[in-house]
């Protein structure tokens, strides 16, 4: 059946790329401030959608562009882990206000359908690794401000999963992992790696500081492998589920940072540096729920790092 979407943040990396598939087969109304976002991802299909820059904190036009809305995809937010430090008051506001004026114009319009897209960081420290959605979410240190980024999405977890219990066919949460491909912005660790190898040749500085001293774990899943995991859990999931998105190949920052200096002909030597107040040191899902959903990853990380060092060596 042919539905009404409409996906805030919608002209970010990830936000785009779900506009793209969805755009497929229903209509698609995005909303977007350009904060982090850029209209021209979305070049390709703007004859096919409805796009609007606006603040998703503005609760009076988010209720008038999504009058006869089937679903609402919220992944409006401010990412990016330098963010977190730099702009704690603003990442809250749009968390709580953010979702709120999403859950009002829900109500109005009698939208009976929302997905969340939150984020492994509401897991944080996690004891459990790979990490299954059901155990305990924290804010370990309400002091720091990173986890202002983390705070933000449980709250935004709690709303959904105190508002939508009743008056939706199926309200969900989505929490993505490390999620990777080409225009994925430049404050991850990926990117962060190639501009830091670029600069240092350019440089001509031999010596490569990473944070941390890479025992550090992640696990990446690149952005067609998340999109595939995004339509497998709206397909299949049922109201109220909460579903993980990522790969569950857990790889040491010391090995990933070793690969790309070898695919990018660095000879620099690799020195340990300052790990971030309340980084998180391991992190790596569960995807049992998706895997049950018939998702399997088809690309693999080192595979998909040249396209990955190109663009951003292209894009600088
Ligand atoms: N990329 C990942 O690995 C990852 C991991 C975990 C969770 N997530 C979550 O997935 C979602 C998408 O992430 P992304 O990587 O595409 O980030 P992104 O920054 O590329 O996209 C977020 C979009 O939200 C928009 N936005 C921010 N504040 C807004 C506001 N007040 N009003 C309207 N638009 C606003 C930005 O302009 C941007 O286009 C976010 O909710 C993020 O927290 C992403």
């Amino acid at each position: 059946m042919r539905k009404k979407f409409l996906i805030t943040g919608g002209t970010g990396f990830i936000g785009s790329a779900i506009t793209k598939k969805i755009a497929e087969d229903h209509d698609v109304i995005v909303v977007d401030n350009n904060q982090r976002g850029l209209n021209k991802r979305l070049d390709k299909i703007m004859d096919r959608i409805t796009l609007f820059n606006f603040d998703i904190r503005n609760e009076q036009s988010l209720i008038d562009v999504s009058k006869g809305v089937d679903c609402i995809i919220h992944a409006a937010y401010v990412n990016g882990t330098e963010t977190f430090y730099k702009k704690p008051k603003e990442i809250v506001d749009i968390a709580i206000k953010g979702m709120l004026n999403v859950l009002k114009a829900c109500e109005v319009n009698e939208i009976r359908e929302l997905i969340l897209l939150s984020s492994s960081e509401v897991y944080h420290h996690a004891k459990i690794i790979p990490t299954p959605e059901e155990i305990p979410l924290i804010i370990p240190d309400i002091k720091n401000p990173r986890f202002s980024y983390g705070g933000g999405k449980i709250a935004s977890e709690l709303m959904l999963m105190s508002h939508c219990k009743e008056n939706f066919d199926k309200a969900i949460i989505i929490r993505p992992h490390n999620v990777f491909g080409p225009d994925m912005g430049r404050e991850h660790v990926i990117p962060q790696i190639i501009d830091k190898i670029n600069t240092q040749k350019k440089q001509n500085n031999k010596v490569l500081e990473i944070q941390g001293d890479g025992s550090e774990t992640r696990a990446f899943i690149h952005i067609e492998d998340f999109v595939s995991g995004f339509d497998f859990a709206i397909k299949k999931s049922q109201h109220l589920d909460i579903i993980n998105i990522g790969n569950d190949k857990e790889i040491k920052i010391l090995e990933l940072v070793k690969i790309i200096k070898r695919l990018m002909y660095s000879d620099c030597e690799i020195k340990s540096g300052k790990l971030r107040e309340g980084s998180t040191t391991r992190r790596c899902p569960d995807i049992s729920k998706l895997k049950n959903f018939g998702f399997k990853a088809n690309v693999d990380l080192e595979q998909s790092l040249p396209e990955i060092i190109q663009w951003y060596s292209n894009n600088n």
